[in-house]
């Protein structure tokens, strides 16, 4: 697995508790609904592919899966919302997740997660690149009484992936 999945998933397993619900927001082959399966909590999975719904599905058959876009949840709160962009690994290139689509779907999981929100950018390719530029500048904007906001980058690599963390502040 890639250095920044796995920073990802350290992230995620001291954020979520047994008993919590996360929303994965682009299930893809399954590996990250997997994982936070194996955690223990209920896991919500969005995407806009009915392949990668069933190659989910296959591998975690008690999650929920909404075969539609994360541009809007059904869900109205969950702890933490993962994000891993881009485009299904061997898969159709043009079947990205879009700039637009993914701030509107940001936005609304600004107001429905109650933990955390994970994105997961890739600028190696132009809309990941944009889209990835996109995200910084919105979430920069966020209020910082509500949330604190990271942005991890492997320096020393060209065009690397990189983490977006949003940590919800308690009240
Ligand atoms: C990089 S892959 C996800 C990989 C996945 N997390 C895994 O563990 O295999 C990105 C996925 O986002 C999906 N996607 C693109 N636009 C979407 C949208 N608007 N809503 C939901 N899923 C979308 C693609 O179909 C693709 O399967």
């Amino acid at each position: 697995m890639s250095n920044h999945l796995k920073q990802a998933h350290i992230l995620w397993k001291q954020t979520l508790s047994p008993e919590d619900v996360v929303i994965d927001a682009t299930c893809g082959n399954g590996h990250d609904t997997l994982f936070l399966a194996e955690l223990g909590g209920q896991v919500i999975a969005y995407d806009i592919q009915s392949d990668a719904i069933e190659k989910t599905r296959a591998k975690v058959p008690q999650a929920t899966f909404h075969h539609q876009s994360h541009a809007s949840f059904v869900e109205t709160q969950a702890a933490l919302i993962i994000y891993n962009l881009g485009y299904l690994p061997g898969g159709d290139k043009q079947l990205t997740t879009r700039s637009e689509t993914t701030l509107q779907s940001v936005g609304q999981a600004l107001q429905i997660a109650t933990k955390a929100i994970s994105i997961t950018c890739y600028p190696g390719h132009p809309e990941g690149a944009r889209e990835e530029a996109l995200l910084v500048e919105f979430v920069r904007g966020i209020d910082p009484k509500q949330w604190m906001v990271c942005h991890h980058q492997w320096l020393n690599r060209k065009a690397a992936p990189s983490l977006l963390w949003l940590l919800r502040l308690p009240l």
